[in-house]
């Protein structure tokens, strides 16, 4: 199972798995219709690994387009990262994450049916969780999605579930990502979020720099041990190596699996602050505000079944993430003075 097609291979996640597969010697092709990337993490793909992955700059909602692909290569697995993914967004414009997340998944589901490729790794989400209290979260929690957004993740999963019913010879792992964060140690690849960012690291990122006069914590009275919210920050890296070990459990397995990607432990908003200002020197001022609508107090992973099933636990923890994530956001900065 050596040529992998990467959906969505230019994005924040897809482009590190890319790395990763393409260290371990897997041929790639990778789809991206850059709604939310840019051709210049091709590039930087190249830079650091030395490689040129075939790329197509399309749509995976292109039915020919993908017939094509699959007809002129013979792709023995495929991981699912093409959506979109920004929870705001998707109270507004339901109907474009639907036909993104949903038509997109179906499209790909039935051309990979008619090329008898049956092997499928797809990005969930923590989302599916919803508002779970017990922590550490096992993949045994009750599902309930609060948003579109992650209605679509909910909904893909249980179109894989039944499409493994009704075909007992496909190959499916579901892995729920935690909070990924940090970048690629060169610094060449990260996150880049358009406009304003929703999310922690990179509205630090942007403070630490300069883009913004500091940060707002969205609450500092919940039930934790200093007040803010509490996350299972997972570094890219570890989640990107991950996907390795799920193409080979698939290898040997058919049928689903679904499992948590997160490190198992939770740190705090001020925790995540404090950790950035030691790694970069800088000071990251900030405000308390009140809490956002939508977010809960605390959300970790229990990882045991990954580690169990998968052979996989995350080797790098927040120090390494801070670093990466200051790294990544230093150069992305002089290249844009440059
Ligand atoms: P990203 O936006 O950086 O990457 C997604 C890539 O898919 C982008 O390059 C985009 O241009 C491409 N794309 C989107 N729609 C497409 C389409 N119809 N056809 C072709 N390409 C398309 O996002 P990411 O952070 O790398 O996330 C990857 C996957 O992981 C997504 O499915 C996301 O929902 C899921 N996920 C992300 C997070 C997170 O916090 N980053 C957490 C859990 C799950
Ligand atoms: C983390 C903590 C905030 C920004 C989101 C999606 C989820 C998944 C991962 C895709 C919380 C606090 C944040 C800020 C803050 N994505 N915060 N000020 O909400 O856990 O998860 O990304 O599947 O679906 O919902 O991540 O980084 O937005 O927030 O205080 O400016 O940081 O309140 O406690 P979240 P986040």
């Amino acid at each position: 199972m050596n040529k992998i097609l990467l959906t969505g291979g230019l994005g924040y996640i897809g482009s590190h798995v890319c790395i990763e597969l393409l260290n371990e010697g897997y041929e790639l092709i990778l789809l991206d219709n850059l709604s939310n990337s840019s051709i210049g993490v091709l590039h930087n793909i190249k830079k650091i690994s030395g490689i040129m992955p075939i790329y197509y700059q399309n749509d995976i909602r292109d039915i020919d387009l993908l017939t094509k692909i699959f007809k002129k290569h013979s792709i023995d697995s495929v991981i699912h990262f093409a959506g979109l993914k920004s929870v705001n967004e998707s109270v507004n414009k339901s109907i474009e994450y639907y036909d993104n997340n949903l038509k997109g998944t179906l499209t790909l589901l039935k051309v990979m049916g008619e090329a008898n490729c049956k092997s499928i790794v797809f990005s969930s989400s923590a989302t599916v969780y919803g508002d779970s209290l017990e922590v550490p979260i096992t993949e045994g929690a009750p599902l309930f999605a609060k948003n579109p957004y992650g209605r679509t993740k909910l909904y893909v999963e249980e179109i894989l579930r039944d499409l493994c019913i009704s075909e007992n010879d496909w190959k499916v792992s579901i892995l729920r990502y935690f909070n990924p964060a940090g970048a690629h140690e060169s610094g060449l690849i990260g996150e880049s979020p358009i406009g304003t960012p929703n999310n922690l690291f990179p509205y630090i990122g942007d403070v630490a720099i300069g883009n913004y006069d500091k940060l707002t914590i969205f609450g500092d009275d919940y039930n934790t041990h200093d007040g803010t919210g509490v996350r299972d920050y997972i570094h890219v890296v570890d989640l990107a190596r991950g996907h390795i070990k799920a193409l080979e459990f698939l290898r040997k397995n058919s049928g689903i699996l679904i499992a948590n990607l997160g490190t198992g432990v939770g740190y705090s908003v001020l925790d995540v602050v404090k950790n950035f200002e030691l790694v970069s020197n800088i000071k990251i001022p900030y405000e308390i505000s009140k809490r956002r609508e939508g977010d809960i107090a605390m959300c970790y992973a229990d990882p045991s079944l990954a580690s169990e099933k998968l052979n996989w636990k995350a080797q790098y923890g927040l120090d390494e993430m801070c670093r990466d994530a200051w790294n990544w956001q230093k150069l992305k900065s002089l290249k844009k003075l440059s």
